[in-house]
């Protein structure tokens, strides 16, 4: 084993996502969309890895959670009363003389255009960043809807309906996975800022004495989530939000930050909302959100802390911090050292020779029934399948060979220490299963 180097930049990055299947630029072939990208097989793979943790964690939590999945097309009156309508917008600069844009706050507008050189910007003005678009079909009787922003809206309109619904009880958080859809002005960084992105949501409902202890609480939830994904805990930090930073309907914000090659960025949001979105509906929709207390005989309007990470750039963060270079053997490999359970691929079987595969898909549909993702590789040199299955965070290799049919036992080769152990074919589940625990 030799030395290894993290030598990541985001150029890695985006041609091993190609190269390998797991993220391509959208509709390709037409030259692609700005922001917008498609998922191959691998990269499927592992994003419905990292919801099962994500959705895992909060399973485990002493409170109830319960999910939901919201509507992607939303309600006009519904996005003007959570504030969107009126003031989900970035500043936005052109540059007068080669016409490149910026988000104002973004740049130094003492300075020039990065792009062309020249000193020379239109004012900023704001740039409504929701994607509207026409709901039915007669163009007069139509009404105007939006693509989601966020998924957090869908929660708060449908708090009564699940409190009505789920045998829930306050303190209770509801949390959703899915699409969200901004017109960003510098989509960026590949899936780091996209125009189309999924996102992890959690609105915890309690009580508004509770509601800072609970801040506290999902802080240190969080911390762990990332911990247990097995990213280098150095890269990470928890930013509290200075009070000049708060979104006017925060009482306090944690960013939990990342730092990605481009520097330390915001991964996710906490947040304590405060009433402020079910009491946004309340006036707007003129319905009562607010749940009584049996024991004190009161109503009151639940405070809401909010948890907030998008899928996609999470994605990107794990495989930043998984990506290393280092040579065994002489020979330069590149791998992804990912959690077992995040892997796209949790096992590689590989048959020595050709003669063997009857033998090596005996195991392979063995370990597919216990729902594993497998890969079978039988081209090429085992070094070179080694390096295939290293460069796409395959955490085991099974080798059948000439002693199998014998013993019973595979070779088991670890990515990350290169140990290889014999492991009898009937212990090959709990051996995975230890793993991916880890
Ligand atoms: N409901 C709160 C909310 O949406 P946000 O800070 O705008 O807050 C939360 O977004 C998270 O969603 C971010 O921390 C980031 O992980 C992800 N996210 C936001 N905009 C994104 C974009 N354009 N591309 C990819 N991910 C994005």
């Amino acid at each position: 084993m030799a030395s290894e180097k993290n030598n990541v930049t985001l150029e890695k990055i985006v041609s091993l996502c190609k190269r390998r299947g797991f993220v391509f630029p959208t509709a390709d072939m037409y030259g692609g969309l700005n922001g917008v990208y498609d998922f191959g097989p691998l990269g499927y793979a592992m994003k419905q890895n990292i919801k099962k943790m994500w959705t895992k964690q909060l399973s485990l939590v002493d409170h109830d959670i319960v999910m939901i999945d919201g509507a992607i097309l939303g309600h006009h009156a519904m996005w003007s009363a959570s504030g969107h309508v009126d003031s989900f917008s970035d500043p936005m600069v052109d540059c007068l003389i080669c016409k490149k844009r910026y988000r104002a706050d973004e740049i130094n507008l003492e300075k020039a255009c990065v792009h062309c050189g020249n000193h020379s910007w239109t004012e900023a003005r704001q740039f409504k960043l929701m994607f509207e678009t026409q709901i039915g079909a007669m163009s007069d009787a139509a009404s105007t809807g939006y693509l989601r922003p966020e998924t957090a809206q869908s929660i708060f309109v449908n708090f009564k309906n699940v409190l009505g619904s789920s045998r829930v009880k306050i303190p209770f958080g509801i949390g959703q996975i899915g699409k969200a859809f901004r017109n960003e002005i510098t989509p960026k960084q590949f899936l780091f800022r996209m125009r189309e992105f999924e996102q992890m949501e959690l609105e915890f409902f309690c009580k508004p004495e509770e509601s800072d202890s609970f801040f506290d609480f999902w802080k240190s939830e969080r911390y762990l989530f990332y911990k247990q994904l097995g990213l280098d805990m150095e890269r990470i930090r928890f930013r509290d939000h200075a009070e000049n930073e708060l979104a006017h309907y925060s009482k306090k914000c944690t960013d939990v930050e990342y730092e990605f090659p481009f520097g330390w960025k915001e991964l996710e949001g906490i947040a304590h909302r405060g009433s402020f979105d079910l009491q946004q509906h309340i006036d707007h929709a003129k319905k009562d959100l607010s749940v009584f207390e049996e024991a004190t005989r009161q109503s009151y309007v639940p405070h809401v802390v909010e948890t907030s990470v998008g899928v996609d750039r999470l994605f990107l963060t794990l495989l930043f911090d998984a990506y290393r270079e280092d040579t065994v053997d002489g020979e330069s490999r590149t791998l992804l050292r990912l959690h077992p359970a995040i892997a796209p691929v949790q096992a590689a079987v590989l048959p020595l020779v050709k003669k063997l595969d009857t033998e090596a898909h005996k195991i392979i549909k063995h370990l597919k029934k216990h729902g594993y993702a497998v890969q079978y590789d039988a081209s090429g040199s085992i070094g070179k399948r080694y390096r295939r299955q290293d460069e796409i965070g395959t955490p085991v290799c099974f080798t059948v060979d000439f002693e199998t049919a014998e013993d019973g036992k595979v070779t088991a080769r670890n990515r990350d220490t290169l140990e290889q152990v014999r492991i009898p074919i009937d212990e090959l589940d709990h051996y995975l299963q230890v793993l991916m625990a880890a």
